[in-house]
């Protein structure tokens, strides 16, 4: 017996731990809702074409491995603050991170140590976020998000919280494919918050995880040029997981608004000391496979082609089973997540009866739906709802 001994016992992951559950069912009908990642119509992870692509050419043309600087590749750097804000604002600046979460972690890193010890989050939120938050030691509040029937955004409701959070405090926003829900806020509604959370003095932490998996990338951005331009501080933490299918690579990137050279240059500071004690530099691969892309017309042609297949795939998905469930405001819902209207009772039991997994919540990920399982779900889903 050691000190180990005593440590808690472990607590699944709310969405990988699905998956895990999924593993271990061995009636051969079983079919996996939980996945956080766009499988094609064959269930597999795609490689995208361009990124095949840009790999040939980058083996040829690549001379080290040597490391970044603790900021990241300057190129993608770059091609990042236009992904986000067509181009980057005054004061403000980017740096490379191990994907989403990487990003998500050293902003909230920096708002525990420096700036405010409480975050709020959409409620329901992805299951990570709070985890994240709690690691880092941030009290968690939340906005409401979703109507009780869960047919679409209480956007009052959210106004209403956001209205009560004490100024100085942080607030997360997803900037588009608001995971779990699927429901996005309108420009003009995004127009409200954004002077709402100026007005307030919050802190946001935009997450954008999804960009151009609801309207082309250029006008899916909205939330964040129209922040951009109400020139406030703010971070913005972004995931190249999805749109490149690069998942295990683990691409990312942080942007920071600032409101000088000088507080950019004390906050990129603070940014290189926590990348240098945690992970000390960014993963490589993916982060030059990227660069290599929005460096290049043709690869960012090509690229925009295959992000729209997987889009469209996507809202072929939600169609369908908005229409064969007869629940018309799934239809609305945009990128890979639905959030059922759906009790925890039910899930265990589509678990229990039909060997159909999804996280407790009743989260649906519509890239795992495809023509020849759809019909077993929608009806399986017709038998619990
Ligand atoms: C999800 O929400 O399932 C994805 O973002 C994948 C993940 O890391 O949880």
């Amino acid at each position: 017996m050691s000190q180990f001994e005593s440590f808690p016992d472990p607590i699944p992951d709310p969405i990988f731990g699905i998956t895990q559950l999924f593993s271990e069912e061995s009636r051969e009908e079983k079919i996996n809702l939980s996945i956080g990642a766009y499988v094609d119509e064959t269930g597999r992870v795609p490689i995208l074409n361009v990124i095949k692509q840009a790999e040939q050419e980058l083996i040829e043309s690549e001379t080290t491995k040597a490391y970044f600087p603790l900021t990241g590749d300057r190129l993608f750097n770059q091609k990042m603050g236009e992904m986000m804000f067509g181009t980057l604002p005054p004061n403000a600046f980017t740096l490379s991170t191990p994907g989403g979460t990487g990003a998500l972690f050293l902003a909230m890193e920096t708002l525990v140590r420096h700036m405010t010890g409480t975050i709020h989050f959409s409620n329901p939120t992805w299951a990570n976020h709070k985890q994240i938050a709690k690691r880092c030691g941030l009290e968690i509040g939340h906005y409401p998000y979703l109507k009780k029937d869960r047919s679409g955004v209480d956007f009052d409701e959210m106004m209403r919280a956001i209205g009560e959070i004490p100024p100085g405090e942080a607030i997360c926003l997803q900037v588009s494919c608001h995971n779990p829900t699927g429901y996005d806020l309108t420009p003009p509604q995004w127009d409200q918050v954004l002077d709402l959370v100026v007005q307030k003095g919050l802190i946001p932490l935009f997450d954008y995880a999804y960009q151009g998996f609801a309207s082309e990338c250029q006008t899916d951005n909205y939330p964040l040029r129209a922040y951009a331009e109400r020139g406030q501080i703010g971070f913005v933490a972004y995931s190249c997981s999805k749109n490149f299918s690069l998942y295990g690579e683990r691409t990312g990137a942080l942007a920071v608004l600032t409101q000088s050279p000088e507080e950019e240059r004390k906050v990129q500071g603070v940014l290189k000391s926590l990348v240098r004690t945690s992970y000390s530099n960014q993963p490589i691969h993916g982060t030059k496979l990227v660069a290599e892309i929005l460096n290049s017309s043709d690869l960012t042609a090509i690229w925009h082609t295959q992000l729209s297949q997987m889009k469209e795939r996507l809202e072929a998905m939600t169609k369908e089973l908005s229409s064969g469930l007869n629940l018309p405001h799934l239809a609305e819902a945009h990128g890979f997540f639905t959030l059922l209207p759906i009790s925890l009772d039910q899930v265990e039991k589509l678990r229990r009866d039909h060997a159909i997994y999804m996280p407790d919540n009743g989260r649906i990920a519509l890239s795992a739906l495809n023509p020849s399982n759809i019909h077993q779900v929608i009806d399986a889903l017709k038998g619990v709802l």
